[in-house]
């Protein structure tokens, strides 16, 4: 393989974690959507990847004898905390989802301010070192960070390695306003990024976003190359997926109401849960013939439970099931638990898939779903998804405040007769066939010169 192949990826999670199981060392793969889509990368490039260990068993493997494929990097626990759990979840996130109730939150005191320089750029300079130690080693390799995690990062190894080739993809919104986020701080993100050759979102609205906060904050992007590609799914894997046995018993197990709608996501307030429950209850009340014909079925995978906002709005999410169903019966199901085998048989068996997030980078489940799904289901999708960008023609767009409107677009998806259904339904998968993951490895590579020989 040659040199000029060889990829350093960056990011917080890795493709692969450890645990200790009755003494013996467990390899589990890293979850997320971001850790699948460079599975493929790694099949055509010689790939170093550095990511945080975050286990007890990771950071053991983190101090044996290197030089391996996977890096991880064993983060002081204190720094660590203060850089995933205060910084970039939730300040840095919310701030990206348009998230902060702004009349009260966020409040950013003097532990704040310890946590940007002690956690979070800490953190940072801890990867940028392991970066130079991989540029140490190949010299000519292309540096692809990813996430918000990262920002600081690319200065880091700029200031070093002058001539090294940088590049940055950014999964989550670009908002235009930053102003949450103090001065220095906000300088210090978009000073970070361009010090990258390349920064690159989903969409081309997240894109432009980027290029105006840049000329408010910095005065322009310097030079820096701003693209967007978005990313897709592993189509042949989830067709294999779709098939397993382990898809095919979680089916058989599924609720099988007249009308199934189905909504797949973290826990997270940007996926915009309770008001997906509350539109449902209003379509209900508007339209009692639904009553009884119905079911909505959440299948939701907990997420950063370490986050005060995370688990108030867990209780959020239980609280808005239980008066639902204590008004209408049982009427939504929930299942908050890590499951994707679930979730895949959900997908196949939707009439309405509902993704109503208050914003999102791109979103995953808008494209898996459509891909599998054999009952001619309908994709109702937010306005500020970036995958609405591309999927749009197919989808009933909803804006993500509007319970009524949302209520409107479960009823007008429900009632859609088939032809017009099934027409929507081939539009979708032949766009996600056709646009798949290898699409976006190449589209990102062809903006890396040295990396796409
Ligand atoms: O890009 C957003 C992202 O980092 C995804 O890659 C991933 O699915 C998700 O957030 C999970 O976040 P966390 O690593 O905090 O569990």
């Amino acid at each position: 393989m040659s040199e000029q192949n060889t990829l350093i990826v960056v990011s917080n999670r890795g493709p692969v974690t450890y645990d200790k199981v009755d003494g013996r060392r467990v390899e589990r793969r890293g979850g997320g959507g971001l850790v699948t889509a460079l599975r493929g990368v790694r099949e055509q490039h010689h790939v170093i990847w550095i990511a945080s260990a975050t286990t007890d068993e990771d950071r053991v493997v983190a101090g044996e004898a290197g030089g391996g494929e996977v890096v991880l990097v064993a983060h002081e626990a204190e720094a660590y905390d203060r850089y995933y759990n205060v910084v970039a979840n939730p300040m840095l996130w919310f701030i990206q989802h348009s998230l902060w109730d702004q009349a009260s939150r966020p409040e950013l005191g003097l532990a704040f301010h310890d946590a940007w320089r002690e956690g979070y750029a800490r953190v940072n300079r801890s990867f940028a070192d392991a970066v130079v130690a991989a540029l140490d080693e190949h010299p000519d390799a292309t540096v692809f960070f990813h996430d918000y995690h990262l920002y600081l990062a690319p200065k880091f190894v700029r200031a070093a390695r002058p001539d090294a080739l940088l590049a940055h993809f950014v999964h989550i919104p670009w908002p235009v306003d930053w102003s949450v986020l103090p001065e220095p701080m906000r300088r210090a993100v978009h000073d970070g990024l361009l010090a990258n050759d390349v920064v690159a979102f989903h969409t081309r609205r997240w894109a432009q976003n980027f290029e105006r906060s840049c000329e408010d904050t910095v005065g322009g992007t310097h030079g820096t190359r701003v693209t967007h590609h978005p990313l897709s799914v592993d189509v042949a894997e989830f067709e294999r997926l779709q098939a397993s046995n382990a898809v095919r018993a979680a089916e058989a197990t599924l609720p099988r109401p007249e009308k199934l709608i189905v909504r797949v996501d973290r826990t997270d307030p940007s996926k915009n849960i309770v008001r997906g429950f509350h539109a449902f209850a209003v379509l209900l009340e508007e339209h009692p013939e639904w009553r009884g014909r119905v079911t909505m079925l959440a299948l939701l995978d907990p997420s950063r439970q370490s986050i005060p906002e995370y688990v108030e709005y867990v209780a959020d999410i239980e609280r808005a099931v239980r008066e639902v169903n204590d008004r209408f019966g049982p009427v939504i199901s929930v299942q908050v638990a890590d499951d994707f085998p679930r979730s895949v048989a959900a997908y196949k068996q939707y009439d309405v898939l509902l993704v109503n997030a208050v914003s999102d980078g791109l979103n995953l489940v808008a494209k898996e779903g459509p891909l599998v799904n054999q009952r001619g289901g309908v994709l109702v999708l937010s306005e500020n998804a970036g995958a609405y960008e591309e999927l749009a023609e197919w989808a009933i767009g909803v804006n993500p405040f509007d319970v009524w409107g949302q209520a409107q677009a479960l009823h007008e998806a429900l009632v859609m007769e088939a032809g017009e259904r099934a027409r929507r339904a081939d539009g979708l998968r032949a766009q996600v066939r056709d646009r798949d993951l290898s699409q976006w490895i190449a589209g990102l590579l062809s903006d890396l010169p040295r990396a796409a020989a």
